[in-house]
C-alpha cells in the first residue's frame, strides 16, 4: 500500500515520517533519499557503501564531523578524525569521485589538523551562566547562544589595558554582548568598544533574520542597513563608536571609507568579517601595531566554520604570535597575541 510522506507538501511512495526541511531542493533531495533507505530496507535494493551517491552522502557526514570537531577541539578526537579523513579519501579513488575541490578540502584539513598541535590548556568553560539582557537578544544574530554569553563574560573579565574593536559587527548582537559586560566591570575606566562594518546589505543575510521588523523591511542587495544597526544599538550608545567602512583587501572598488585605526592600544579585537585571507591579511596590518605583547585577546569568530580554511592557516603560520587561549563551543576561538621570539628587539613591544 502507497503511503503520502509527509515532508511538506511533497507526496512520495513510502512514508520517511516527518521531516523539517526549509526549502523545495531540499525536500526533493530528503524525498528521494528515503525512497533509498526503504528500497535497501525492503531489499529492492542492495547498499554500496561505494556507489557515487552513498559515497556523497558519506562525504557530506564527514563534513558534519569536521564542523562538530572544529565546534569543541577535543583533543582526544583528533586522532580518528583525521583516520575517517583518510578512509573517504581512499573511497574517493575505489569509486572514482574524481572531485578536486573535495579532494583538496579534505586533503587541506588533514594537513591542518596534522601540523597544529594540541592545546591541552585551551580555557573551554566559565562562561556558560552569562545572562543577557532582553533588548540584547531581541537583536537578530549569526552567534549561537555560547558565544554571546563568551562575548559579554570577556568583556567583563578582562583585566588589561585598551579599547575593544569589533569588526563585522552585522545587526549589533555582538556588539550588545560586549556593552553588557563591560557595563558590569566594577571598573570600566573609559574603554571603549569600535565597532566597524561597511553596513550594506547582502541577500546572503536574509538567513538569519527572522526579527519582524528587519523582514517587513524588505532590504535589497546594496542597500545600506546602519539604521537598524541603530534601532538595536542605540540602548548601548555610551559605550560604542561606530565606522562605516570597508577592508581594503585591494578586490572591490567602495565609496566607503577604508577600514583604520587612530586610536591607542587594543585590548579586545573581535574578528567577523570574513573568512578570506586577503581581510585577514588587511585587519592584522591595520590592527596588530597596537596590540600588547602578553595582554591583548583576539577572537576570530569564523574560525571554527567549514568555509574558514583560510583563517585556520592564517592562525597556524602565525602560530608564534597567537596562542590559544579560549574555546567557547561554536565556531570562534580566541589567541593572546605576544610578540614573536624573533621580532622581540625590532620593535620594541
Ligand atoms: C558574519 S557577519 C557578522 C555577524 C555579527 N558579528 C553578529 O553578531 O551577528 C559579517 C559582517 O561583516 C560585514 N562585512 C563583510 N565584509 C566586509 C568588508 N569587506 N568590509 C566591511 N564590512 C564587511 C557584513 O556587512 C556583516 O555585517
Amino acid at each position: 500500500m502507497k503511503q503520502h510522506s509527509e515532508i511538506e507538501g511533497v507526496a512520495a511512495t513510502t512514508n520517511p515520517g516527518t521531516i523539517a526541511a526549509s526549502s523545495p531542493r531540499e525536500i526533493e533531495l530528503a524525498n528521494h533519499l528515503c525512497q533509498q533507505i526503504h528500497d535497501v530496507i525492503s531489499g529492492r535494493r542492495f547498499f554500496d557503501k561505494y556507489s557515487v551517491d552513498a559515497m556523497c552522502m558519506r562525504i557530506l557526514l564527514m563534513i558534519g564531523a569536521i564542523q562538530g570537531y572544529f565546534r569543541e577541539e577535543r583533543p582526544d578526537d583528533k586522532a580518528a578524525l583525521i583516520e575517517n579523513l583518510r578512509d573517504i579519501l581512499e573511497g574517493m579513488e575505489e569509486c572514482k569521485l574524481y572531485d578536486p575541490e573535495i579532494r583538496s578540502f579534505f586533503l587541506e584539513t588533514v594537513r591542518y589538523l596534522e601540523t597544529t598541535p594540541l592545546c591541552g590548556s585551551l580555557q573551554r568553560f566559565g562562561w556558560n551562566g552569562e545572562e543577557l539582557s532582553e533588548a540584547a537578544l531581541r537583536i537578530p544574530t549569526m552567534l549561537c547562544k555560547e558565544t554571546q554569553g563568551y562575548y559579554k563574560w570577556l568583556a567583563r573579565t578582562f583585566e588589561g589595558p585598551g579599547d575593544i574593536v569589533e569588526l563585522g559587527c552585522w545587526m549589533g548582537s555582538t556588539t550588545a554582548c560586549l556593552a553588557e559586560g563591560l557595563s558590569q566591570k566594577l571598573w570600566r575606566g573609559r574603554r571603549t568598544i569600535h565597532v566597524y562594518d561597511s553596513f550594506i546589505w547582502r541577500d546572503w543575510m536574509k538567513i538569519y533574520t527572522e526579527d519582524a521588523e528587519l523582514l517587513a523591511a524588505n532590504m535589497c542587495e546594496g542597500d545600506s542597513f546602519l539604521d537598524y544597526f541603530w534601532s538595536y544599538a542605540k540602548p548601548y550608545r555610551d559605550v560604542i563608536e561606530v565606522h562605516q567602512s570597508v577592508v581594503p583587501t585591494g578586490r572591490e572598488q567602495s565609496a566607503l571609507q577604508s577600514l583604520e585605526w587612530r586610536a591607542g592600544q587594543i585590548g579586545i579585537l573581535v574578528m567577523d568579517l570574513a573568512d578570506d585571507r586577503a581581510s585577514n591579511e588587511a585587519v592584522w596590518r591595520i590592527f596588530s601595531p597596537s596590540f600588547q605583547s602578553g595582554c591583548t585577546i583576539i577572537v576570530f569568530n569564523q574560525f571554527g566554520n567549514i568555509p574558514a580554511g583560510e583563517v585556520r592557516e592564517f592562525c597556524r603560520e602565525k602560530n608564534l604570535e597567537l596562542v590559544p587561549l579560549h574555546k567557547p563551543c561554536g565556531s570562534a576561538k580566541a589567541f593572546r597575541y605576544q610578540t614573536a621570539a624573533n621580532d622581540i628587539g625590532k620593535s620594541g613591544r
